[in-house]
């Protein structure tokens, strides 16, 4: 059975029902999460291009950490517009590196090889298409330089803190002393300014949630009926949770694959979290998992936080 059906149906027959947000970014997905960075309220994209733009040199510098030759993994490039910047200060700086892309979209891989090369005269590309752990297992076998990760967008936040910090350690399992993590979280903060960016005008993120019932629809001939389904979001600011709900607005049946789920009137189904960091939490994070925290990288308004790891 493909992950994606045995993951759908394992996650609605718990209580409470969730779906997991990776499945988020299928073809319409990734067109809408487009639209939902370049609309006003959702500030992190924006803030982390600040960095790249504004801070490149200084970024470059601390990333190479005196290596004469090294290997730029990126995890989750997509399609690497705010790292193209800092690829393009490197080699200013005539840096020995190879640029490693990693993206599940063996798609989005091939556009970067071709790209990229073509628009920064001079750059080696090596793109890597898979699963993040998979990718990194594999990047040491074909080359055994040093390596500096980036996992930028505040992607982080999408796990469940406790998860978060697993993950960390297992990344730190796959790299070794004196290697270097650039990894991007986005910071607690007014929480009207979270809510909205989670809570456009335009229904964005609301349509983004749904999406996720069309592709079940489409992908495991589900039956959901979308309009009986509201989009709820919500920011704790105690905890830092950004999270995103759809609410049963009757009382339904679901069919998938041959499995109902019962759906009380205002049952929700858990979509999203979109965790919020204090600066202090992320130097925690770094240290629970293996690493030192060496620089932080902050936009002007000090909303976003690219922070960089050092292998302890
Ligand atoms: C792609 C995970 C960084 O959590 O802010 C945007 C996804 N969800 N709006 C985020 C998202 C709703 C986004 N990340």
């Amino acid at each position: 059975m493909k992950q994606f059906l045995k993951d759908v149906l394992h996650d609605l027959g718990e209580t409470p029902k969730r779906l997991n947000s990776k499945y988020f970014y299928d073809h319409t997905g990734d067109r809408i999460f487009q639209q939902i960075m370049n609309c006003e309220e959702y500030y992190p994209t924006n803030c982390e291009l600040e960095i790249f733009q504004h801070k490149t040199a200084e970024l470059a510098k601390v990333l190479k950490n005196g290596f004469d030759t090294f290997d730029l993994i990126e995890m989750g490039a997509g399609d690497a517009t705010k790292s193209s910047y800092l690829l393009m200060e490197m080699l200013r700086q005539n840096f020995d590196f190879t640029y490693m892309p990693i993206d599940i979209s063996a798609d989005m891989i091939g556009h970067l090889e071709k790209k990229l090369p073509k628009e920064i005269d001079g750059l080696k590309v090596k793109g890597l298409n898979g699963e993040y752990f998979d990718m990194l297992t594999h990047a040491r076998k074909i080359s055994p330089k040093r390596k500096v990760i980036l996992f930028l967008g505040g992607t982080i936040g999408n796990f469940e803190t406790d998860a978060a910090l697993e993950f960390c350690r297992e990344l730190r399992s796959y790299l070794q002393k004196g290697d270097v993590l650039m990894i991007g979280f986005d910071l607690k903060k007014h929480p009207d300014v979270i809510r909205k960016a989670y809570n456009d005008a335009q229904g964005l993120t609301k349509a983004f949630n749904l999406n996720l019932l069309s592709r079940i629809n489409r992908e495991l001939g589900g039956n959901f009926v979308l309009e009986q389904f509201d989009h709820y979001p919500s920011y704790d600011p105690a905890t830092g949770a950004c999270r995103s709900y759809l609410i049963s607005l009757t009382e339904q049946e679901v069919c998938i694959e041959g499995r109902v789920f019962t759906f009380k009137k205002d049952e929700y189904i858990s979509m999203e979290i979109s965790q919020k960091y204090s600066v202090e939490e992320t130097e925690l994070m770094a240290f629970k998992s293996g690493f030192k925290p060496v620089n932080h990288f902050f936009d002007s308004r000090h909303w976003f936080l690219d922070t960089v790891w050092q292998c302890e």
